[in-house]
C-alpha cells in the first residue's frame, strides 16, 4: 500500500514513523516532510497549501491513502478535492474543520449540543466586546475567532488586560481578519487535558489523554507557544474518566456534526479543561496536536494504517486498537527568541548519541538539511522523545537525551511533566 504524510514537522514525524512501522505499507511519501522523516519517507517538495500540487501527485504515484497533518490544508478543503477525486483521505471535510478554523462556529455547536464549555459572546465590534467584558469582570479569557496559529488567545486577569486585547485584535489587526471576531469567555479554573479521539462520522474512539505544555517558561508563565512539550498518559484525566468525556462531550460533538450535514472524520482533538464541575471544552481542533501526538502514537501498540482505514470506510467500531501501560514524555527544544523572532540556521548535534538508548526518539519539528548539517529551521525544532515504565522513568530519559543535543541559544522547559509527577505524589 502506497502511503502519503502532509506535513513537515514533528506531529507528522510521529506519524510517519508510526505508518513506517505498518506491514500493510510498500511505499511512504511525506509532502513536504524533513530530515528526520526523510529517514522513514521519501520526501517530496510540495508546501502543504498546494492542494493542486498535492492531488496531481497523489493521482500519478496512484496514492491508497494520505493523511493529513496540519489544519491550514484541512481548512482550505483538501479532504473534500481528494475525496472528489475518488482518493482515499483520512481527515475532516472543509465543512467539518470548521469547529477548529471558526471558534464562533464550535461554540454553536457546543451550545446547541449542549456540550459542556465556558460561558461565552462573540463580538464584531471593539466596542460592544469592551462593554461586555467590563460587565463580566476580571479573569476573562479573550479569542481571535479565525486561525492565529495557537496565539489568538488572551487569558486577562485585569480588565484593563483584556480591552488591550480586544483592541490589538480588531482595532490594530495583529492577527490580521482571524481578529475582525471575537470570542470572549469565562475563565475556567482547573488542569488542562487534550483528548485526539478517532472518528469515522459516527463512531468515536478516545485515544490515551496528554498533557501539552504551551506556556513557553517553566510554571507555565511567559506567553503562549504552539506547545514545549507534552505527556502521556495524563493522570487529571483517570481511567474512569474517558467513557464520560466521550458521553458528554465527544459523541455529542459527533451526532451534532452528522444533524449538521458535516459528518466528522479524522482526528477530533477536544482540549479540555478539568474543573470542579467536570470536563469541560476549552476547544476542538479537527487534527492530531502537535506536540500530543509525539507522546500518544508512542503509546499505540496496533497498527495505525487499518485505523486510518476504519475511519474512512466508517467501520471503526470493529477495529483494533489497543495501548501500552508504558508512559511517554516529549521535551521540545526551541530556537532562542521564540516564540517571539528567532534566528535559523544554527547546526544540531547530537542526536545520534540521544537516540542511542532505545527508549529515545527524537522527532523533527523545524529541521533541514544544510550540506552535510541538519540545521535549525523553525522555533519549535526537536522533540526529544522518552517512553518509560511511568512517567518519572520516561522524564529522566527524556532530559538525559536532551543533554546530549546542542544547537545555539538552544531552550526548553526542565518541568515538563511535573504536574503529573505532582499527581501522583500526593
Ligand atoms: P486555545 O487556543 O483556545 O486552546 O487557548 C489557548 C490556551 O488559553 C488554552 O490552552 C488555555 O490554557 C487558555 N484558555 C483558553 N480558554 C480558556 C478559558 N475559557 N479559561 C481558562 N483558560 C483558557
Ligand atoms: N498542542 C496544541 C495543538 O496542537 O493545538
Amino acid at each position: 500500500m502506497k502511503v502519503l504524510v502532509v506535513g513537515g514537522g514533528g506531529r507528522e514525524h510521529a506519524l510517519a514513523w508510526k505508518i513506517a512501522q505498518s506491514p500493510l505499507v510498500t511505499e511512504l511519501y511525506c509532502a513536504p516532510g524533513n530530515p528526520g522523516i526523510a529517514k522513514h519517507a521519501e520526501c517530496i517538495d510540495i508546501p502543504v497549501t498546494n492542494l493542486d500540487a498535492l492531488v496531481a501527485f497523489a493521482i500519478e504515484r496512484k496514492i491508497d491513502l494520505t493523511v493529513v497533518g496540519p489544519e491550514d490544508p484541512l481548512s482550505r478543503g483538501i479532504v473534500d478535492l481528494f475525496d472528489s477525486k475518488g482518493l482515499k483521505v483520512f481527515g475532516p471535510s472543509k465543512a467539518a474543520a470548521q469547529l477548529e478554523a471558526s471558534k464562533a462556529f464550535a461554540k454553536r455547536i457546543m451550545d446547541k449540543y449542549k456540550i459542556p464549555t465556558a460561558k461565552h459572546e462573540t463580538f464584531t465590534d471593539a466596542e460592544s466586546a469592551i462593554a461586555y467584558v467590563r460587565e463580566q469582570g476580571a479573569p476573562i479569557v479573550v479569542k481571535a475567532d479565525g486561525l492565529a496559529a495557537g496565539k489568538g488567545v488572551v487569558v486577562a486577569q485585569s480588565i484593563e488586560e483584556a480591552i488591550d486585547a480586544i483592541r490589538a485584535m480588531m482595532s490594530d489587526k495583529v492577527f490580521g481578519d482571524a481578529g475582525s471576531r471575537v470570542v470572549i469567555e469565562e475563565c475556567l479554573l482547573g488542569e488542562e487535558s487534550s483528548i485526539l479521539a478517532f472518528c469515522d462520522g459516527t463512531t468515536v474512539v478516545p485515544m490515551v489523554p496528554s498533557q501539552d505544555h504551551k506556556a513557553v517558561n517553566d510554571g507555565d508563565t511567559g506567553p503562549n507557544t504552539g506547545g514545549m512539550g507534552a505527556y502521556a498518559p495524563a493522570p487529571v484525566v483517570p481511567k474512569e474518566m474517558l467513557p464520560e468525556i466521550t458521553r458528554t462531550i465527544l459523541q455529542p460533538c459527533l451526532d451534532g456534526m452528522a444533524k449538521e450535514g458535516a459528518p466528522y472524520k479524522g482526528v477530533l482533538y477536544a482540549g479540555l479543561m478539568i474543573t470542579a464541575q467536570g470536563p469541560k471544552v476549552i476547544e476542538f481542533n479537527c487534527r492530531f496536536g502537535d506536540p500530543e501526538t509525539q507522546v500518544v502514537l508512542p503509546l499505540l501498540t496496533s497498527d495505525i494504517v487499518p485505523i486510518f482505514h476504519a475511519c474512512c470506510d466508517g467501520t471503526l467500531r470493529d477495529a483494533t486498537i489497543e495501548w501500552s501501560n508504558d508512559s511517554c514524555v516529549s521535551v521540545v527544544m526551541a530556537s532562542g527568541g521564540y516564540p517571539g523572532v528567532f534566528e535559523k540556521g544554527m547546526p544540531i548535534k547530537g542526536i545520534e548519541v540521544a537516540e542511542i538508548n532505545e527508549a529515545v526518539k527524537v522527532f523533527h519539528a523545524g529541521t533541514k538539511q544544510s550540506g552535510g548539517d541538519v540545521v535549525t529551521n523553525g522555533g519549535r525544532v526537536l522533540n526529544v522523545t522518552a517512553i518509560g515504565p511511568d512517567i518519572r522513568g520516561a522524564i529522566v530519559s527524556a532530559y538525559d537525551a536532551v543533554s546530549h543535543i546542542y544547537f545555539q541559544r538552544a531552550h526548553y522547559r526542565i518541568d515538563i511533566g511535573k504536574k503529573a509527577l505532582q499527581r501522583l505524589t500526593y
